[in-house]
């Protein structure tokens, strides 16, 4: 009754930000991400009769906030009712990097609970039904059950909306160098900022031009066009942000050591260095290069003040079970 899984976190080119319906969270459209190799979640999962309550531990940390161990209690849940259990279950968890900073902890969190509780009560899904299922606990988490560049397709309603592969994993060898920007966790979660979206008078027309900003990027990663693809992502970054800043009540997610590397990064491309920037919903930033160039854009991010530390991330497998158990 015992299983462990493991998920990465993934990166957005193209951004999910807004929901269709915030209880199934159906997207209002399609995204598109990258699962990245060195930020993952591990996640061992327990169902006992000996259990009387679900708990759940953060490894590194003493206390689990009550928010959190209610989130992950409601998706045992929905595991529980889908596999015809009623055990309570022990869970525990492992970030290779910290949770709620722009860098999807959610995403690779529920995903990895997901495939393990499944596996620990011995049901079997389908990719397609795993990515629907992931969808409903945290909509990014539909993303990291396929492997390397996928894209979720927001459908007409919560029984096709999910994530699948678009190119697998050795289609394009570029990185995602994420500069860490801090540790201490977002005051306004992703949940709620999906909920004011379309306050911002910009919602509209960055809706309008989705399609087409999609349909360019998807042709840029068929043909490994990288200034192209470049160009389309730090744009859609900061289209995104723009609508955070424009909401009511207004979202600001960077700090000024995050404008320091969008600007450091633009320079660096002036400069000669191909590399462009994007940022989830924190403080993070994710800087795409190549394979060839990540050594010069790790260094580069290294030495900007205020960046706690630099992970070269590349493409990779989505979620999987793992013999590794932590308890
Ligand atoms: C900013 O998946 O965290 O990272 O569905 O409410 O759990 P919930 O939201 P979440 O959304 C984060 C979105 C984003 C952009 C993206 O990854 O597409």
């Amino acid at each position: 009754m015992k299983a462990s899984a493991i998920a990465p976190a993934n990166i957005a080119f193209i951004k999910y930000w807004g929901k269709a319906d915030p209880i199934t969270r159906v997207p209002q459209n399609n995204s598109v991400s990258m699962n990245l190799s060195d930020m993952y979640t591990t996640t061992t999962v327990e169902f006992s009769e000996t259990y009387d309550q679900d708990s759940v531990s953060f490894v590194g940390e003493k206390v689990t906030k009550d928010h959190e161990l209610r989130r992950v209690s409601r998706a045992l849940d929905l595991i529980r009712e889908k596999a015809g259990s009623n055990l309570y279950a022990k869970v525990v968890t492992k970030n290779t990097f910290p949770k709620a900073t722009g860098i999807a902890s959610s995403a690779s969190g529920f995903a990895s609970l997901a495939v393990a509780g499944f596996r620990a009560l011995d049901v079997s899904l389908e990719e397609k039904e795993l990515s629907l299922f992931c969808r409903a606990l945290s909509g990014t988490a539909c993303r990291s059950i396929p492997d390397g560049f996928v894209e979720w397709v927001a459908g007409s309603g919560p029984d096709d909306s999910f994530g699948k592969t678009i190119f697998d994993v050795d289609h394009w060898n570029i990185c995602d160098v994420v500069a860490i920007v801090t540790t201490e966790m977002k005051k306004v979660s992703s949940t709620d900022g999906h909920a004011i979206a379309d306050t911002s008078p910009f919602y509209e027309a960055r809706m309008s031009g989705l399609n087409t900003k999609l349909a360019s990027l998807k042709e840029a990663m068929r043909h490994r066009n990288f200034e192209s693809f470049g160009r389309i992502i730090e744009a859609e970054a900061l289209n995104m942000h723009a609508i955070c800043l424009t909401s009511t009540p207004s979202l600001l997610y960077w700090s000024p050591t995050t404008v320091a590397v969008m600007k450091r990064v633009t320079q660096a491309r002036q400069d000669g260095l191909a590399c462009y920037y994007t940022i989830d919903a924190g403080p993070s930033v994710h800087v795409i290069c190549s394979e060839d160039d990540s050594k010069d854009v790790l260094a580069i991010l290294n030495n900007i003040e205020g960046v706690e530390r630099a992970v070269v991330n590349r493409p990779c497998r989505g979620a999987h079970v793992s013999e590794e158990h932590l308890f």
